[in-house]
């Protein structure tokens, strides 16, 4: 309650003092401070039926709804190299990115398919040569489709075993040049879209508003989120009693955190604020930290929610290394009274007892430039989880895709200006974060967008078969900024900006 109280306060001074408008420059962030951009492999690479892939959940969900699919997204299977010659011009520390699991093996266990493996060797190596540091997530939504037809996917205990099998893959063959690890992509996100609402793959949901083929939002979420849970632990252990003290890595869970702060400075607000962190964040950070979940989604959840067993506690306590944080935007957070009735089909919303407001989203898909929020998710983590390593692992703002983009960046300009400022004052308030990726390196195809709306510092011309990509403004922003320029953005500043790359446009 108090460290809510907290929180609310960190918003209120911002709202008084104006915008983030301190000069800052790279080097006032500590030494070792990665900055980079990132992409994930459905997003990014295409080539999705090549040298032997085989579809994973995202191409049956993309395939089977009307949204665009990744079959050849930005061809990055093939363009790797000219990225990562972008990727030098951005002067970028570090490039995220993640394998994808049906490239390598495609069946999801047994033999490896050379080709995949040769392609992730080459980029590691492209990567590593320029000087370029390779941050791999191991699974973004996309596991093999023979797996889910199989036995059910993430819903299975057996999940545990093959992903494990596979990150060892991973570990044995790149280990020697990555040295960052993020095993699941903002696992309550993959938990929530893919069993509670059905939005994202596989798709499964029991709710009416929705028209899933399958699935059980009352329960199913809980299972997944567990298995993710164990199989993160899984993975952590053998990496460290195999390669790490060969390899020096480490590993992390990454989770989608809202900056959030209560509606009104009432009680109840307060409390369901904190309500949401438990069931957003919480339901993986106690685990992770402290061996258990929260005690308002036990009390909540009742026998839905599966129980760790001792052992399980242990196994999952501390094994995360740093926790990579996914964040966007910010919404306030207002009690609902009533209390969902465990006999009905209560979905994680109606447990989780609470309604969101969005700080405003405006017509173009842009985020609200709220940089408070990243403040207010690095000062919750500090305060409620002891200070773990963080790596914001994705921050940026969607733009809905114009011709005139590229010069009109000036938004995602200013956004990422507020936002990197924001994770400076949170370090100099004791948080120990440690990196920031923007998202995304280049426009990408989304899930929940297509190709409609784009993150990139870099477009794609998507129509184009040779997928020719061009800077925008917050390229060279970034660019200008990780050379070591002061990043002040007042009008003028803007203005500079804009006449000093105008005939770049
Ligand atoms: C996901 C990305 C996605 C981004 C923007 C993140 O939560 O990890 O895959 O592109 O959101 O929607």
């Amino acid at each position: 309650m108090e460290q809510i109280l907290a929180l609310f306060a960190i918003f209120l001074a911002f709202a008084f003092s104006g915008k983030c408008s301190d000069v800052f420059s790279r080097s006032d962030y500590p030494e070792g401070f990665v900055f980079g951009a990132g992409t994930s492999a459905y997003q990014w690479e295409g080539a999705a039926a090549e040298d032997g892939r085989k579809p994973s959940l995202w191409d049956t969900l993309c395939h089977s709804r009307d949204q665009g699919n990744g079959d050849i997204a930005c061809d990055g299977y093939h363009k790797y190299k000219d990225d990562v010659k972008l990727m030098v011009d951005t002067n970028l520390d570090a490039f995220r990115f993640s394998i994808s699991w049906s490239r390598l093996i495609p069946n999801g266990r047994g033999p490896v398919n050379q080709k995949g493996l040769q392609f992730y060797k080459n980029l590691i190596q492209e990567l590593v040569s320029h000087g370029i540091e390779p941050h791999v997530t191991l699974y973004h939504y996309d596991h093999p489709q023979s797996l889910e037809d199989e036995y059910g996917g993430w819903l299975n205990h057996r999940m545990i075993k093959d992903f494990t099998t596979y990150a060892d893959v991973c570990f044995r063959e790149f280990g020697n040049h990555v040295k960052l690890w993020t095993t699941i992509n903002e696992a309550n996100i993959f938990s929530i879209g893919g069993y509670n609402d059905g939005d994202t793959p596989p798709g499964r949901c029991s709710k009416p508003s929705k028209n899933c083929s399958s699935g059980n939002s009352s329960i199913e979420p809980y299972i997944v989120g567990h298995n993710l849970l164990l199989a993160h632990a899984s993975v952590s252990r053998r990496y460290k009693q195999k390669y790490k003290d060969k390899q020096g890595g480490s590993i992390g869970f990454s989770l989608f955190i809202l900056g959030l702060i209560p509606t009104t400075s009432s009680k109840d607000d307060a409390t369901a604020t904190q309500r949401a962190q438990d069931f957003y964040v919480g339901w993986f950070l106690r685990p992770l930290l402290f061996g258990d979940y929260p005690d308002t989604m036990k009390r909540t959840i009742g026998s839905r929610l599966p129980v760790f067993s001792e052992k399980e506690s242990e196994q999952v306590k501390g094994s995360c290394d740093f926790v990579g944080v996914i964040h966007y935007h910010a919404a306030s957070v207002t009690n609902i009274k009533s209390k969902p009735s465990l006999s009905g089909n209560p979905d994680f919303y109606s447990y989780m007892g609470v309604s969101f407001h969005y700080f405003g989203k405006s017509l173009d898909f842009q985020y609200a430039n709220t940089p408070w929020a990243m403040e207010v998710v690095l000062e919750y983590i500090k305060q409620s989880y002891g200070n773990p390593p963080v790596y914001i692992l994705e921050s940026g703002t969607p733009m809905k895709q114009d011709s005139q983009l590229k010069q009109k960046d000036i938004p995602r300009v200013e956004y990422l200006h507020a936002y990197i400022g924001g994770v400076l004052k949170s370090i100099r308030n004791g948080s120990d974060t440690r990196g920031y990726f923007v998202w995304s390196f280049i426009d990408l195809y989304e899930l929940l967008g297509g190709y409609e709306v784009g993150f990139g510092l870099y477009t794609v011309n998507f129509s184009d078969p040779h997928r020719k990509r061009s800077p925008k403004l917050s390229a060279y922003w970034y660019s200008d900024f990780l050379k070591g320029e002061s990043a002040f953005l007042d009008s003028q500043g803007i203005k500079e900006l804009q006449s000093k790359y105008s005939s770049s446009f």
